[in-house]
């Protein structure tokens, strides 16, 4: 089956079989090996991807339903000399322990700054975070990189 979107800014045609998961695609298909998997039962959220705009697990999603979609991977997030705000929050507060839940973690971020503003709190980051796994509980640099990530983003 076929769909159109747009990936990273650039239009894109898949045609894949109707039960390939858009995480699988990206990585096997694509290369774009950035978005990573870090369980089987949806719970991580190391392949977060943001699809119009907002953080979504790229495991729970199906590509023959993202016609017409706009989906960035953290490769079109930022370049290394010109980072997202919230690639370069992460980089300045030292949140990038494992460097495997990263991507995954700044797409939230960038959904939690999206939905909260500038002037989100701690509690609410860490409520939100839920859905992301820290394996190694190294939360405390990830909260501190998403709150001033929000506010960069602000600017
Ligand atoms: Fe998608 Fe873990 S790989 S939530
Ligand atoms: Fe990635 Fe903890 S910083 S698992």
């Amino acid at each position: 089956m076929k769909a159109q979107f747009t990936l990273n800014g650039e239009g894109h045609a898949a045609d894949v079989s109707d039960e390939t998961l858009l995480s699988d695609y990206l990585r096997d298909t694509l290369g774009l090996t950035g978005t990573h998997i870090g369980c089987d039962t949806s719970q991580c959220g190391a392949c977060n991807v943001l699809v119009d705009g907002a953080p979504v697990k790229s495991c729970t999603l199906l590509v023959v339903t993202l016609d017409g979609a706009s989906i960035t991977t953290i490769e079109g997030l930022g370049q290394p000399d010109a980072l997202h705000p919230m690639q370069a929050a992460f980089r300045r507060a030292h949140a990038l322990q494992c460097g495997f839940c990263t991507p995954g973690m700044v797409m939230a971020g960038i959904g939690i700054a999206r939905r909260h503003g500038p002037e989100v709190d701690d509690e609410t980051i860490r409520h939100e975070l839920e859905g992301n796994l820290c394996r190694c509980t190294g939360y405390q640099n990830i909260v501190a990189a998403i709150r001033e990530g929000a506010r960069e983003m602000e600017r």
